[in-house]
């Protein structure tokens, strides 16, 4: 029996979900290793001075940390937004859905993704697009979820190593600068895991974008998700495409001077250290997707809430062991980088 073209979409959906969270079990590289903080002995400070706020995207949010787009346009994967939506109700966490794309051709898919919204009406969540859509289609986006901001994903080499992937990205600029102008509500331009250079981001900062996640290598890995969903396909030699998460931050120092642009940060995020770390280097929040996948998968949504406390107090401590009371703060903190990234630094002149 050969499947439609939504089925066939509903199936890649399915297989991102299920793939991810193979990926999720195994021991990875951990690029955030190689940034240390410098340890003083005083921290004139206590605890309840700590404010873990974080501003963007035109809103004030509770925790330094969200959700980030995954997933939506099947049923089985509804099931995932459904109990990710509940942990962002429950938690204050900001969450995206998945590329809404599949609702916008077939209509009937558009409760796979509006499930975020009804289980988390107050809540702020974002709607998820890619560039070639146009402003229509980014306002349609926005109006599915009656969304509070909308991602627009840049995802070059996992367009490229699908065989039913884009290979005209001609109009990605114009799209960009037309949604961002008048699709009135802010909007987030992401990678997908493979990092920003800092030419990117000048050239985004140039289209008026204001808000940038760097999404960078170390997580979630789509060259090698697309290459095992097809094995005719061997690109396993692109597994290592993109810059890691901590390199993308030290490339986005270029952009950070006049504050015109907020920066946030994802991609192999695993653990409240990691979330320290790259506040430490500049992203105002940062974004977990794989490590949500897996938490709700493995642990449930009470457990999920739970995690997410802890991290939250977690974090806070940290920021007292630095002496640092707000994230404004923990970006004045010394570190120091070593190995791999140290070289990437020197490489690309980067202070
Ligand atoms: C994603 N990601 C993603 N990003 C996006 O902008 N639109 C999308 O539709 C999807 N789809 C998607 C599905 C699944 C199952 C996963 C795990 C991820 C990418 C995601 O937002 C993020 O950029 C990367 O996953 C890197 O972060 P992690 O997973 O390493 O925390």
């Amino acid at each position: 029996m050969s499947l439609d073209a939504s089925q066939l979409n509903q199936q890649r959906k399915d297989d991102h979900v299920k793939l991810a969270l193979g990926q999720q079990k195994e021991a990875k590289a951990a690029p955030f290793d190689d940034i240390r903080f410098v340890h003083h002995s005083f921290s004139l400070m206590s605890l309840d001075q700590v404010n873990i706020t974080s501003h963007w995207a035109g809103h004030s949010h509770v925790m330094p940390f969200y959700i980030n787009g995954m997933t939506g346009g099947s049923k089985f994967t509804k099931q995932f937004n459904e109990k990710l939506g509940m942990v962002a109700a429950e938690t204050g966490l900001a969450m995206a859905s998945g590329s809404v794309s599949a609702a916008l051709k077939d209509p009937s898919l558009s409760d796979t993704f509006r499930i975020i919204r009804e289980v988390n009406p107050h809540g702020f969540v974002m709607a998820n697009l890619g560039a070639h859509h146009s402003l229509e289609n980014a306002k349609r986006a926005v109006d599915l979820l009656q969304a509070d901001a909308l991602q627009i994903h840049l995802n070059v080499p996992q367009e490229i190593v699908m065989p039913e992937g884009d290979r005209d990205f001609s109009n990605w600029a114009d799209n960009i600068q037309a949604i961002v102008a008048h699709v009135g509500v802010p909007v987030i331009v992401k990678e997908v895991g493979f990092g920003m250079s800092r030419e990117t981001m000048l050239f985004l900062k140039s289209l008026g974008v204001q808000t940038i996640d760097i999404s960078g290598r170390g997580g979630t890995n789509f060259v090698r998700i697309e290459n095992d969903r097809n094995p005719s396909l061997d690109f396993s030699a692109l597994a290592g495409w993109g810059q890691t998460t901590p390199e993308s931050l030290l490339e986005a120092q270029a952009i950070l001077g006049d504050g015109t642009v907020t920066l946030l940060a994802s991609g192999g995020i695993r653990q409240p250290f990691d979330i320290l770390k790259a506040l430490a280097l500049g992203a105002s929040a940062v974004g977990l997707s794989g490590k949500f996948l897996a938490s709700v998968d493995d642990l449930g949504i009470d457990a999920t809430v739970e995690m997410v406390y802890q991290w939250r107090d977690t974090l806070k401590q940290m920021m007292l062991m630095l002496e640092a009371p707000t994230v404004a703060a923990l970006q004045t903190k010394d570190m120091i980088l070593s190995g791999s990234l140290l070289e990437w630094a020197q490489l690309r002149g980067i202070d």
